[in-house]
C-alpha cells in the first residue's frame, strides 16, 4: 500500500512542529507548502535528516508552489499571520480571511478529495472561507479548536485533581474564542461529572470556574508568555489526531469546528460541536442536550461566529 500524502499549507512554528510529529507516528510523507521560499525546504530537509536517526520512513518535501500538493490525501492549513500580545484572534480577520481565499483556490484546484483541517485564526470564520472558495463537501473541510481547548481544560483539571491527564476527559463547545463554552456537567474523571467532584469535595465551584476561564485565556496567556508568536505545540498535536483519526478511520468522537445544519436548531453554520471523524470525513455531528444556561452561552458563541463570518464575506477578494 502506497504511503499517505500530507501537505501542510504554512510551514511555520505550526507547520513545523506538525511535519516532525506526521513523521514520528508514520501517518505518511510530507509536502510543506508556504509563500516565504525556502523556509518549507529548509524544515523538509532538516526533519528528513533527523529520520535515520529515529529510524522512520517518511518522505518530507519543501515547495512554494501550490501543484506540489496534488493528490494530498489530508491537507492541514496554518497559513496566515498569528497574534502578538494584546491581540485577540478576531484581530487577525484581515490578513487571513485572504490567505485563506488563496488556500482555498490552490486545494481547490490541486487536491479536491483531501480532508482539509484548518488551524488559521479565528478559527471558525476561517474553516468557512476555505470551505466557501475550495468548494469541497461541507464533511471534508474542518478546524481545529476544540481538541486542543479540551486538552487545556484536562491538563489544568489534572493538575488540580493531581490525577493522570489520560482520566479525564472534557467537552468544550462553541466557537474559538473568548466565547467558548467549556462544559462541566459533560467533562468528567474516570467517567465522575465535574459537579459531582465539587460535592465531592475533591474541588470548589470557585476553583472550577478559575479553571474555566483559564482554559477560555489559554490561546492568551501562552501569548503573553512567548510575545512573538501562539501556541504552536499543542495546536500542532491537537490537529495530528484529528488527521490520524481520518486516515486509521478510527470513528473517533473529537470537538472540532464542523458544518452545523439541522443540529442544534442552527440552519448552517461552521461551530464547535463534537463529531464523529472517520474515514468518511465528519462522518456525524454528535447532539447533547444543553440546559438553558449552557444554551444561553453556546447561542453567544454562535451569534460571534456568525458576525466572523460576516465580516469574512466582506473581506474575500470578490
Ligand atoms: N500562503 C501560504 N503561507 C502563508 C501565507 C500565504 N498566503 N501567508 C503567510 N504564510 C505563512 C508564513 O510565511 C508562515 O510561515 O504562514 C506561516 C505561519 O506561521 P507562523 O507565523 O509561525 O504562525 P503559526 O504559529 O504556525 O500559526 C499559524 O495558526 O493557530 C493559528 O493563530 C494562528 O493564524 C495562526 C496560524
Amino acid at each position: 500500500m502506497a504511503r499517505k500524502k500530507i501537505a501542510l499549507i504554512g510551514a511555520g512554528n505550526i507547520g513545523g512542529t506538525l511535519a516532525h510529529l506526521i513523521g514520528l507516528k508514520e501517518l505518511g510523507d510530507v509536502v510543506l507548502f508556504d509563500i516565504a521560499e525556502g523556509i518549507p525546504q529548509g524544515k523538509a530537509l532538516d526533519i528528513a535528516q533527523s529520520t535515520p536517526i529515529e529510524g522512520l520512513n517518511a518522505a518530507y518535501s519543501g515547495a512554494n508552489d501550490y501543484a506540489a500538493i496534488s493528490g494530498a490525501d489530508v491537507i492541514i492549513v496554518t497559513a496566515g499571520v498569528p497574534r502578538k500580545p494584546g491581540m485577540s484572534r478576531d484581530d487577525l480577520i484581515g490578513i487571513n480571511a485572504k490567505v485563506m481565499s488563496q488556500v482555498g483556490q490552490g486545494i481547490k484546484q490541486y487536491a479536491p478529495n483531501a480532508f482539509v483541517i484548518c488551524i488559521t485564526n479565528p478559527l471558525d470564520a476561517m474553516v468557512w472561507v476555505l470551505r466557501e472558495v475550495s468548494g469541497l463537501p461541507h464533511n471534508k473541510v474542518v478546524g481545529m479548536a476544540g481538541v486542543l481547548d479540551s486538552a487545556r481544560f484536562r491538563y489544568f483539571l489534572s493538575e488540580e485533581f493531581k490525577v493522570s491527564v489520560e482520566d479525564i476527559t472534557a467537552f468544550v463547545l462553541g466557537g474559538h474564542g473568548d466565547t467558548m463554552v467549556p462544559l462541566a456537567r459533560y467533562s468528567t474523571v474516570a467517567g465522575i461529572p465535574l459537579p459531582d467532584l465539587v460535592k465531592a469535595g475533591w474541588t470548589t465551584q470557585e476553583k472550577l470556574d478559575q479553571i474555566i476561564q483559564r482554559t477560555r485565556d489559554g490561546g492568551a496567556e501562552i501569548v503573553g508568555l512567548l510575545k512573538t508568536g501562539s501556541a504552536f505545540y499543542a495546536p500542532a498535536a491537537a490537529a495530528i489526531q484529528m488527521a490520524e483519526a481520518y486516515l486509521k478511520d478510527k470513528r473517533r468522537v473529537l470537538p472540532a469546528a464542523a458544518w452545523v445544519k439541522g443540529q442544534y436548531g442552527l440552519d448552517g453554520i461552521y461551530v464547535g460541536v463534537p463529531v464523529v471523524i472517520g474515514a468518511g470525513g465528519v462522518e456525524k455531528i454528535v447532539e447533547i442536550e444543553l440546559n438553558a444556561e449552557e444554551k444561553t452561552e453556546f447561542g453567544k458563541s454562535v451569534e460571534s461566529v456568525r458576525g466572523l463570518i460576516e465580516k469574512s464575506k466582506e473581506l474575500m477578494p470578490k
